[in-house]
């Protein structure tokens, strides 16, 4: 398929896990990419996956906690690249505390990466879809954790939780407009974030090996394994493409059965 030929689309959280995933998924599609991170290393993580998908892709350096930063890699990707059809907003951070020990410092990074960033690049690619008269596509990286809770995370939660709530409310604001806004729910998806759930939570929950608490987890999964990615990926390249133009303020799980809520 090349549903995406000649479109540009911004990937926050590019370079790595499951937004390399989206970026790789966009660029074989026949996309024009812009991984936007935090990471040192975007620009070469950009340079190996135009290498390997031979598509246009760019490296921004960025952090989505800063509005004026957001704006200005949205200006340089359309610069370059063109305007913006598409924008994912996937970037995102978890830390595990118990209740007495969780500090406010990591509320704030919890909040301000995974909501507030989510909301600043959303409000900077609408401002870009309306002066290009594009009816764009917003995808917001939420987690089963927007579903339930989870022990150890109430920050996290919550952050997640308002990912679905501001999609559901500028789904709304967007729609009379042809813009599409949703949110999508990965599960246990095996990343870097993972490797440190399973040793975090690992540690706090028991007496748990490396990987041990992770493969407990897979057994619940009514499909008996991680997702990867690229299964991700399959997901957000649907709600991006033409056949999901009448698909908006939609929070959808890909978890292999593990939340059927
Ligand atoms: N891995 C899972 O099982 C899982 C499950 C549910 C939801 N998620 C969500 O999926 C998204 C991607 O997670 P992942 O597992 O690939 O994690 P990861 O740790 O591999 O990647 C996180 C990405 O977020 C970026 N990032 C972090 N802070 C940033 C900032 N301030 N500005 C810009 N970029 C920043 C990093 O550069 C990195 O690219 C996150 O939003 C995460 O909460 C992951």
């Amino acid at each position: 398929m090349n549903r995406f030929a000649g479109q540009a689309v911004f990937v926050t959280g590019g370079n790595k896990g499951i937004g390399r995933g989206i970026a790789k998924r966009f660029a074989e599609e026949g996309a024009k990419v812009a991984i936007a991170a935090i990471e040192k290393d975007t620009l070469e993580a950009a340079a190996a996956l135009a290498n390997e998908t031979g598509a246009e892709i760019i490296g921004l350096a960025l952090d989505v906690t800063d509005a004026k930063a957001v704006r200005e890699a949205y200006a340089e990707a359309e610069a370059k690249l063109g305007a913006i059809s598409v924008s994912v907003q996937n970037a995102g951070v978890i830390t595990i505390a118990k209740v007495e020990n969780l500090t406010e410092r990591e509320w704030d990074l919890n909040l301000d990466v995974n909501t507030k960033g989510v909301f600043l690049c959303c409000q900077e690619a609408i401002r870009r879809f309306r002066a290009s008269g594009m009816k764009g596509r917003l995808i917001n990286t939420a987690s089963g954790q927007a579903r339930q809770g989870f022990i150890y995370t109430p920050h996290y939660a919550a952050s997640k939780f308002g990912v679905v709530g501001l999609s559901q409310s500028l789904a709304k604001e967007l729609a009379r407009e042809g813009i599409t806004v949703n949110a999508i729910c990965p599960g246990i998806i095996h990343t870097e974030m993972w490797d440190y759930n399973d040793r975090v939570w690992g540690q706090m929950l028991g007496e748990y090996g490396p990987g041990e608490l992770m493969a407990e987890w897979v057994e619940g999964i009514p499909m008996g394994r991680a997702g990867t990615p690229a299964e991700v990926a399959a997901l957000v390249s649907f709600l991006a493409s033409a056949d999901a133009a009448y698909i908006t303020g939609q929070t959808i799980n890909v978890d292999g059965g593990l939340i059927m809520s």
